[in-house]
């Protein structure tokens, strides 16, 4: 079986195209990782180019030492990788100490994985030690309504975590952790890799002010949802804030709690301040 006919491939390239088709990729715009597992890698060993050179990751993942990730490329378009996916994306090797990588596969035509490595690798470190080795995709997106309430929300966990939940009941069921939000920072390098990674030792979301979003899941199904349904929320508040600037009626703090109830989750009373 030839690289692009594995499904773990033809899963990737369909999740980029799914978030092009949602306008969550203009020009380079995003990135997606995912970490594959050991009988996947067997069954493609064949197949990978002879090792080439290391390259430093700019940023520490001990714990990802051995790995191998599917990753996009940096400066590719979402647009073009189920058109030409040997040139837009790449597998790439963690070596033994967590420092480098090397490429294995993709980017034909040259280039490097996204400049968003550290922060993806930093993500993908925490997500395996807190899920168990569950998480295993990584997904950055340029989500418009979410970029644009960070202009005009308070950028605090709370707020936007309890925004989100009102917006639609399904929300504390899909995200119970809640979200976290940080404030603006360079994007591409290894301090937004560390903030970003402190926020996913306890959501599977991650908002970057002015920029978008990071979500992190078990598969490419529960990673595209996620970053689905919390855009759609933000959509929702974006309508409703509007039409008028004030709720009349909302999902107050008892709703929620009585969700937690029947539906067995774990909804945080950092969220539910209001009245
Ligand atoms: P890359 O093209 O390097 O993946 O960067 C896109 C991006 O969204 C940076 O935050
Ligand atoms: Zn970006």
């Amino acid at each position: 079986m030839t690289i692009l006919e594995t499904k773990f491939v033809k899963d990737f390239i369909r999740m980029a195209d799914d978030g092009f088709a949602q306008g969550w990729h203009e020009r380079n715009g995003g990135n997606l990782s995912y970490r594959i597992k050991p009988e996947e890698v067997a069954a493609i060993q064949s197949r990978l180019n002879a090792p080439g050179d290391w390259t430093l990751i700019g940023a520490s993942v001990p714990g990802l030492a051995g790995e191998y990730f599917l990753v996009t490329g940096g400066g590719k378009y979402f647009r073009n990788i189920i058109v030409d996916p040997e040139v837009c994306i790449t597998i790439i090797q963690i070596d033994e100490t967590g420092e480098k990588y090397r490429i294995r596969w993709g980017l034909v035509e040259g280039g490097n994985p996204t400049s968003e490595l550290p922060t993806h690798l930093m993500n993908h470190e925490v997500k395996k030690r807190v899920s168990n080795g569950k998480h295993r995709v990584i997904y950055h997106a340029h989500t418009t309504n979410i970029i644009a309430l960070t202009f005009v929300l308070p950028l605090s966990d709370e707020v936007f975590t309890r925004e989100l939940w009102e917006m639609a009941t399904e929300c504390p069921v899909v995200f119970p952790a809640g979200v976290g939000v940080i404030g603006w920072m360079v994007p591409g390098g290894r301090e937004i890799a560390i903030e970003t990674s402190k926020l996913m030792e306890i959501y599977d979301v991650a908002i970057w002010a002015h920029h978008g979003m990071f979500c992190s899941g078990e598969n490419f199904d529960l990673t595209f949802g996620l970053m689905h349904t919390v855009e759609k929320s933000a959509e929702i508040l974006i309508k409703v804030l509007s039409m008028r600037s004030e709720k009349r009626q909302t999902i107050s703090d008892n709703d929620f709690r009585k969700l937690a109830r029947d539906f067995h989750l774990n909804l945080s009373e950092q969220f539910l301040y209001k009245k």
